[in-house]
């Protein structure tokens, strides 16, 4: 796959898992491309947490499943309706979970280029993240991004510190297929915005 086909192919993936088993040279070189990334000040906050254990997945789906229903309370009409067919989490279908987390120790005190922006520290582990889904795609992988969760229950139940942030819930592996059009947009909840609309010359107003 050229470059652009990679980001075009990569989907957020909830229904397609399969199960299979994932290679443990794949993940290596999947985990390898997440830790490649850029981060502010070489601070590598990052730390990948491999969930493979069903009771423990069983029970973040718990949590999950009543954090759908909070958010699912505030929504009515058409809103409820169309978000009551839409699937948010495929925890229990993929292979395996990643939780990433975010450490802002890391390199600390004196991270280069996070004294004037805090969130420099978590933008790093999106971009380690955003790596890691694409190399899942070229890897034939599926990578689904659970975030109905409360950052307290997940770090009890990993045992995560209180200092450390945890940033995603990504499920991941073999799929049955990638579709072309993203869940959301196939479900009609929202669509993807035209370029033009996102894109200013000199000004932003
Ligand atoms: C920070 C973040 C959190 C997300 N959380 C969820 C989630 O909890 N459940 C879900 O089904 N999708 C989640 N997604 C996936 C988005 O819905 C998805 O990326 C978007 O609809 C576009 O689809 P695509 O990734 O297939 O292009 C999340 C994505 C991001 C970046």
């Amino acid at each position: 796959m050229d470059f652009y086909e990679v980001i075009n192919r990569r989907r957020d993936v909830r229904a397609e898992f399969t199960g299979q088993p994932v290679d443990d040279d794949v993940l290596r070189r999947v985990l390898g491309a997440a830790h490649s990334a850029p981060s502010v000040g070489l601070s590598q906050p990052w730390d990948f947490v491999i969930v493979r254990d069903p009771v423990t997945r069983k029970a973040f789906q718990h949590h999950v499943a009543s954090e759908r229903a909070t958010f699912a309370d505030q929504l009515s009409g058409e809103r409820a309706e169309t978000f009551s067919k839409i699937k948010i989490e495929g925890i229990l279908e993929s292979t395996l979970s990643i939780v990433v987390t975010y450490n802002p120790a890391k390199g600390a005190p004196a991270v280069l280029g996070r004294h004037a922006i805090a969130d420099a520290g978590l933008y790093s582990v999106c971009l380690a993240i955003q790596n890691l889904w694409l190399a899942a795609t070229v890897e034939g992988l599926g990578v689904g991004w659970v975030s109905f969760y409360r950052e307290d229950f997940l770090r009890e139940l990993l045992d995560i510190p209180s200092s450390i942030r945890p940033v995603a819930w990504l499920c991941l592996g073999p799929v049955s297929r990638l579709h072309d059009v993203p869940d959301l947009e196939r479900h009609g909840w929202r669509s993807r915005l035209p370029l033009e609309a996102v894109v200013h010359q000199e000004r932003f107003g």
